[in-house]
């Protein structure tokens, strides 16, 4: 079976962009792949976190994945700081990743911009994403739009290393939903929608109450020409919203411009917040009823045992391939 493996940071309530551009494929893929996914904290820390937040984000991060539909029994769903593999490859990674291409890259520049204390993981955290991906023999990742450049330097250190040490590498392929890869802010419709905007409206967290998700979507940036019709350009905001509402009903984007037709925002914003909330309240009571069960705790404990097997192989592989340690 191919193997999949994705990564979400624990960084803060997951948005509706995470879901609609990462977890919803993920529910579908487990059924035809062997998947891994991942909590990456020790790719949070690359920004200053406040302790306790961070343990409470790791943990609800992990209800989130299960209440959206990670099925334990399908796919491996673990916690990045707890196999230590990941630090381990990282850094060998590390050690063939050039200063020159990790500064070329766009979230490394748009993290550090305006900043006189940056981490030097910042600037390293595209090594160690490339080691989460190759640990587990990965053919396919998962992700949304932003992570393109990542997954393209995943790509060339993993060559690089087969080229000078050994064939140990699969080379993994990227995966990008066709409606949902970049969703954008509600405010700011030119914009990613992120859950690090200091404008809170401008996203819709995946725990926000219903009546919150209403106001935001109804309060959300549009233009006044008054007609529903999908043009990037010269309607965002729109735009935006449409794939919204297409990625929550599985309806085309042509089905809902025709459904709209003649009839004002009003109407269209309710129909997409309505939307939105039948995907995420389900999501929201299942959670309330995972996030302090012992359950959660055996599902990652086990999670991180399934991983590390896996896991500490290629690491074995990768150390006698670059000569590091002892022949035993
Ligand atoms: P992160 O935590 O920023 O986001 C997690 C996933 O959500 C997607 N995403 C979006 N998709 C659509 N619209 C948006 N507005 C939006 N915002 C975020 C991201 O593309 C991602 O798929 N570097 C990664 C985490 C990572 C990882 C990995 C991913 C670490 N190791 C290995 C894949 C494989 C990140 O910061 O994602």
């Amino acid at each position: 079976m191919e193997k999949i493996f994705s990564g979400i940071q624990p960084s803060g309530t997951l948005t509706l962009g995470n879901y609609l551009g990462a977890i919803q494929q993920f529910v579908e893929l487990q059924n035809d792949y062997d998947c891994f996914f991942c909590i990456v904290d020790e790719h949070a820390i690359t920004v200053p976190q406040e302790r306790l937040k961070l343990r409470q984000n790791i943990r609800s991060l992990a209800a989130l994945y299960l209440a959206s539909g990670i099925d334990p029994e399908k796919a491996t769903l673990f916690i990045q700081s707890e196999v230590p593999a990941h630090t381990q490859l990282g850094w060998m990674l590390q050690s063939i990743s050039y200063v020159g291409e990790l500064e070329r890259m766009t979230q490394y520049k748009d993290k550090s911009e305006g900043k006189d204390a940056v981490s030097s993981a910042l600037l390293t955290y595209p090594s160690l994403m490339a080691a989460d991906i190759l640990l587990y023999n990965t053919n396919v990742v998962p992700v949304g739009d932003d992570q393109k450049q990542h997954l393209e330097l995943t790509r060339n250190l993993a060559q690089r290393f087969n080229n000078r040490f050994n064939d140990i590498f699969t080379i993994p392929e990227i995966r990008i939903p066709k409606v949902g890869a970049r969703i954008m802010s509600l405010q700011d419709p030119t914009k990613k929608m992120s859950k690090s905007d200091s404008n809170e409206k401008g996203y819709i967290s995946m725990l926000d109450e219903p009546k919150k998700i209403e106001k935001k979507i109804k309060s959300a940036v549009t233009d006044s020409e008054g007609i529903v019709k999908f043009d990037k350009e010269n309607k965002p905001g729109v735009s935006n919203l449409l794939t919204i509402y297409s990625s929550c009903t599985g309806e085309s984007i042509e089905t809902l411009e025709a459904k709209y037709k003649g009839k004002g925002y009003g109407d269209f914003k309710q129909g997409v917040a309505d939307a939105v909330i039948s995907v995420l309240k389900p999501i929201q009571d299942r959670y309330a009823a995972l996030i302090d069960s012992e359950k959660l705790d055996d599902i990652l404990d086990q999670g991180a045992e399934k991983a590390s097997f896996t896991a500490n192989k290629t690491v074995a592989k990768a150390k006698k391939a670059m000569g590091l340690g002892r022949v035993k």
